[in-house]
């Protein structure tokens, strides 16, 4: 069943050099088909949706009740940056100072927002007086501490401009993934550095994070609770109030209720909060404005039973899948569409036992080596994830004109609202 590989290695040459060279130039295809059609890839070939993710920024920018910024660390890419900022993203939420420095390079008049609660003196040195970043997120005195030495002008003068996010810790449990252990403070703890923070900010914001991929909008409705309690408790004046990330996206067997559903609960939450009347409401979406943004083509080496042996695995795009059991849309390029389905599992191509992705991926029961797969979804922590550990990893990146295997935004969903509230029990 495997395809044969057309007009010689010439083709695959030449757009190989051109997408590895050039990144703004990237080979366009109508769809994966076309792909495996014209280059048979024996590497693992990342396809760009630029129409997605314009399309998920744009909605965002319309629908949200107030600003959204993109969270880097989903996906990095330079080309996708752009394609948000042209798409009306204008503040981007970064978590390091490398981060930093890429949105820098490809967006110089980008707003960057420093969202991660414990950073390097040094990393906040060069983001405030390089890159000119004034919104930082904390939640420790001590960080509070290194932030304002950090960010002081040679005489020790300190910062009079600075826009500082106290992080609450907030419930994950309607959340695939849990951001509930690692930062944020506690609310018996928060008042002080409530108060604290505000002595020493132009503009004092509340910032918090319920969870990746949160499966219902009422996650948003509790965490917002919960910032209303701090307020009071504090007796402080908040300038902004950021509900973090967390929207959620499609995938098999998680199917959220519709955006427009958590804006609605989210305006109405914090329209109801003791804030200044010009505070500004802030969200941090990452997998919801790229989960669409990118597929992947990979090839299968050896079938062993129900097991598929692909060139891409944990330690690359299929992080997720390997790690927490994350389930991702696949679909046969070169076989059978209308056959028989089994479900498989697929082995990675380094040597650890642990390069396994249990799935299950319902694929024609017919699959073997030599085939070629498409698998969806993988512009959120996917692409970005990739390593060359074991010398894997390489691989060509082009772009593709047809939609993504599952979206958010096209408007052809079943009436998701029979699914709202459900939590996956995975
Ligand atoms: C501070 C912060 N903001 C936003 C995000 C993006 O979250 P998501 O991709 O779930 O929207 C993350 C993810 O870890 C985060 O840590």
């Amino acid at each position: 069943m495997g395809t044969s590989k057309p007009q010689g290695s010439f083709i695959l040459c030449c757009l190989g050099r051109k997408a590895y060279w050039g990144s703004l130039e990237l080979h366009h295809f109508p769809d994966a088909s076309a792909v495996v059609r014209a280059l048979a890839p024996d590497e693992p070939v990342i396809l760009n949706r630029p129409h997605a993710a314009a399309r998920a920024a744009r909605f965002f920018v319309e629908k949200f009740p107030g600003k959204s910024l993109y969270a880097v660390k989903a996906n990095p890419s330079p080309d996708l940056l752009k394609v948000l900022w042209d798409s009306g993203i204008t503040h981007f939420d970064v978590a390091s100072i490398a981060e930093v420095r890429i949105v820098r390079g490809a967006l110089p008049d980008a707003e960057l927002c420093f969202m991660h609660p414990v950073k390097t003196a040094s990393a906040i040195a060069e983001a405030y007086k390089v890159h000119g970043v004034k919104t930082f997120s904390l939640d420790s005195q001590e960080e509070l501490d290194k932030i304002i030495a950090a960010t002081a002008d040679d005489e020790g003068n300190p910062a009079s401009d600075l826009r500082l996010c106290v992080r609450l810790r907030v419930s994950s449990e309607y959340s695939e993934l849990s951001l509930a252990s690692k930062f944020g403070i506690d609310l018996a703890d928060a008042g002080p550095l409530l108060q604290a923070t505000r002595q020493v900010s132009d503009w004092l914001g509340v910032c918090f994070h319920v969870g990746s991929q949160a499966m219902t909008p009422f996650a948003y409705v509790q965490a917002l609770e919960r910032v209303r309690v701090a307020i009071v408790d504090a007796a402080v004046t908040v300038d902004i109030i950021d509900v973090g990330g967390g929207f959620p996206s499609i995938y098999p067997g998680m199917e959220p209720p519709p955006l427009e559903d958590y804006f609605g609960a989210i305006h109405r939450a914090a329209e109801s909060l003791p804030v200044s009347y010009s505070s500004e409401l802030w969200c941090e979406p990452g997998r919801a404005l790229c989960a669409e943004y990118n597929s992947m083509v990979v090839k299968v080496e050896r079938r062993r039973g129900k097991e598929l042996y692909i060139n891409e695995g944990s330690y690359g795009a299929l992080f997720d899948a390997a790690h927490i059991g994350w389930r991702f849309p696949v679909q046969l390029l070169n076989g059978d569409a209308d056959g028989e389905t089994e479900d498989f599992s697929f082995f990675g191509p380094t040597c650890d036992d642990m390069d396994f992705m249990e799935g299950p991926f319902a694929l024609p029961a017919n699959a073997g080596a030599g085939d070629y797969i498409e698998i969806g979804m993988l512009g959120a922590y996917g692409a970005a994830m990739r390593t060359k550990f074991n010398g894997f990893g390489a691989g060509m990146t082009v772009e593709v004109g047809d939609e993504p295997m599952a979206s958010q935004y096209l408007g052809d969903r079943r009436d998701p609202r029979v699914s709202d509230n459900v939590v996956s029990l995975r």
